[in-house]
């Protein structure tokens, strides 16, 4: 049955950083947004747009406070750290020893692989989350117990078994033969299953041996169409080590580009250190980076130099990771604010229509999913996300002030959190309402006080 809603949209037809915002940002202050069996087949003035529904089709209005945009997209994230999440004291090596290794140990068991799972796709889509490409943990019952949830939800969602054979505990640890046939039946299991895709994980290659990759490369080519999602050039330490472990390679991303690992679909969490060269390899071969700058603050990696990667002459797709739980929140907003931080610390001040291009159509075009996911026009997938422009007092006050709608957009990401989200809608379907409950993930207690 047809659904519509209407307020104001953002949403984007193009890349801004390719062609300017002005030929790629829409804004339409009072719109409508149809939705059928999933998918948008509406979309423009809700002066026109009214006249062409169905009889009788039901709107809701979120009023004029609202804005309307694509779902967010999480292109780097790990499930299993959600029980982690702000941890104390150490930087990327020690971090994953001390707090990263122990907690994944308890996803062996599948009822806690499970729990944890909904507590992470509630959270997600709390904020706005729609789509988001999830690291899992080396058991495949915990592969099993995210796409149960995601399934359930009808989430459009990449996930896969995370591979690593050595420097890490040995209840952790798979082979290079094990990790191969375990992803290799996960992807015959869930690959394409209703909207869920596989991602082949590789951890890093501080946990995978030689073996382990050259069966990685071979496990890509034999599912092109599968996503390839790992960790490179994050923290200075880890490159170095890496450059102890693998000399024989010319750096960090040559390691993954001998073993076939740079191509259309690869994700690579970070990329921070990535040389001039290396920049070269990641455009040449249509790979993407996660940009998570909450994590990377947290972890004192660095400040990613966003306008580099996106150079005109050898342009790199970059989504944005929360990169959870190095990463501190779940709010695509809060990792918008930090994004801007990582700007200005490489002079560079990243406008608030590119952060929100980057955060819905970017992250989609950084996983090739841009024709489904992404961006608001008929044909696409339904997955959207109602933000409150007024959703604390300071933000109610501050709006006042604001004289263009760009400032509007850049309150909100510098001031706002979870509490912005009003409505999260997957595949046509309201899954979270801030202030009501909803049947597919009704809201914690405390969510609605919040927002009050
Ligand atoms: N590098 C290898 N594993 C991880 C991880 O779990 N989180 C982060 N931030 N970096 C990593
Ligand atoms: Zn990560």
């Amino acid at each position: 049955m047809l659904a519509a809603i209407r307020g104001p949209v953002l949403t984007y037809t193009g890349d801004p950083f390719e062609d300017g915002l002005e030929r790629t940002m829409v804004y339409e202050p009072d719109a409508i947004v149809a939705m059928d069996e999933g998918v948008i087949t509406h979309f423009g003035p809700a002066a026109q747009i009214k006249d062409v529904l169905p009889a009788g089709t039901e709107i809701r209005s979120y009023g004029s406070d609202a804005l309307i945009s694509a779902g967010f997209v999480d292109c780097h994230v790990h499930f299993p750290q959600t029980p982690m999440i702000a941890s104390y004291g150490d930087q990327l090596l020690e971090w994953l020893n001390a707090y990263t290794f122990p907690v994944e140990q308890k996803f062996s068991d599948k009822a806690f692989a499970s729990s944890v799972a909904k507590v992470f796709l509630r959270e997600s889509l709390r904020n706005g989350i729609t789509s988001a490409c999830v690291f899992c943990t080396v058991y495949p019952q915990s592969v099993d117990a995210l796409f149960e949830e995601a399934e359930r939800l009808g989430m459009r969602l990449a996930a896969g078994k995370v591979m690593m054979d050595c420097n890490a505990p040995g209840a952790l640890l798979d082979t290079a033969q094990s990790g191969y046939d375990e992803s290799k039946r996960l992807i015959g299991k869930w690959h394409g299953r209703g909207r869920l895709l596989y991602a082949i994980t590789p951890r890093f290659a501080g946990t995978s041996s030689r073996a382990q990759l050259e069966a990685t490369g071979t496990l890509c080519n034999e599912h092109p169409d599968c996503f390839m999602q790992t960790h490179v050039s994050e923290n200075k330490s880890e490159v170095a080590w890496i450059g102890e472990l693998f000399p024989e390679r010319k750096g960090y991303l040559d390691v993954y580009d001998h073993y076939s690992l740079c191509r259309p679909r690869a994700i690579f969490g970070h990329g921070i250190y990535l040389t001039e060269p290396e920049m070269q390899v990641m455009h040449r071969t249509g790979s993407a980076i996660a940009h998570c700058p909450t994590s990377n603050f947290f972890l004192g990696s660095g400040a990613f130099d966003l306008a580099r990667a996106v150079r005109a002459d050898r342009r790199v797709r970059v989504g944005l990771g929360t990169d959870l739980g190095a990463g501190t929140s779940f709010s695509m907003l809060a990792t918008l604010n930090e994004a801007y931080k990582a700007g200005q610390l490489n002079n560079y001040a990243l406008s608030a229509g590119h952060a929100y291009y980057l955060a819905t159509r970017g992250g989609a075009r950084a996983m090739y999913l841009d024709d489904r996911i992404g961006s608001i026009a008929p044909g696409m997938e339904a997955d959207l996300v109602v933000l409150d422009m007024k959703s604390t007092p300071l933000i109610d006050y501050r709006m006042q002030f604001a004289k263009t709608f760009e400032e509007a957009l850049f309150i909100q990401m510098m001031l706002g959190d979870d509490r912005a989200v009003q409505a999260t809608y997957v595949g046509g379907k309201l899954v979270y309402a801030r202030d009501t409950a909803t049947p597919l993930a009704p809201p914690p207690l405390s969510a609605s006080a919040a927002s009050a």
